[in-house]
């Protein structure tokens, strides 16, 4: 019996290590949803950095390809980094989904329908701006 109790006394805390761990380890979901944006975003950088209009719609496209809720979906991994105010990291992700929702819609139709390619590094700049934001406020990354 003794032997048991110290058994169990010496195993609980690595359980509970354990799962300290699950909780900060990386979401995958979530990070494949991260590559694809930022894949997104390179390819609209390459078409305004060469100025091929197919370029950067192809980067709408994969940042499209994210689908409805890209953010949103995610919603349990991202209140992981928020665990003081979940409530916060959620309206954050719905916030920011919209915004980039709506700046990949403008670049689309700067390019299609008002020709106006000057206008598309703003879209860039408003949507790296988003991704940025996230990260500082809510991942809370500091520049290395
Ligand atoms: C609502 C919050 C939020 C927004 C908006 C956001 N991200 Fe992230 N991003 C995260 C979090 C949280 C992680 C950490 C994921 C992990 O390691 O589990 C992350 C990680 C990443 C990573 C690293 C992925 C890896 O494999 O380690 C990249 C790259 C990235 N994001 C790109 C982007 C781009 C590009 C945008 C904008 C188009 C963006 N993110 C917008 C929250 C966000």
């Amino acid at each position: 019996m003794k032997k048991l109790i110290l058994t169990l006394c010496m195993i609980t805390p690595l359980l509970f290590a354990g799962e300290t761990e699950t909780i900060k380890a990386p979401d995958k979901a979530l990070q494949n949803t991260m590559v694809t944006l930022s894949e997104g975003l390179m390819r609209i950088q390459q078409g305004i950095l060469y100025n091929k209009k197919e370029e950067v719609l192809a980067g709408v496209r994969m940042l499209k390809k994210t689908k409805e809720g890209f953010l949103t979906r995610h919603g349990e991994a991202l209140q992981k980094y928020m665990p003081e105010n979940p409530k916060f990291a959620m309206s954050m992700a719905k916030l920011s989904e919209t915004n980039i929702e709506s700046y990949t819609r403008e670049i689309r139709s700067d390019i299609l329908s008002k020709k106006d390619y000057e206008r598309v590094t703003t879209g860039y700049t408003k949507i790296i701006n988003e991704c940025f934001k996230c990260h500082q406020q809510l991942r809370r990354w500091e520049w290395r």
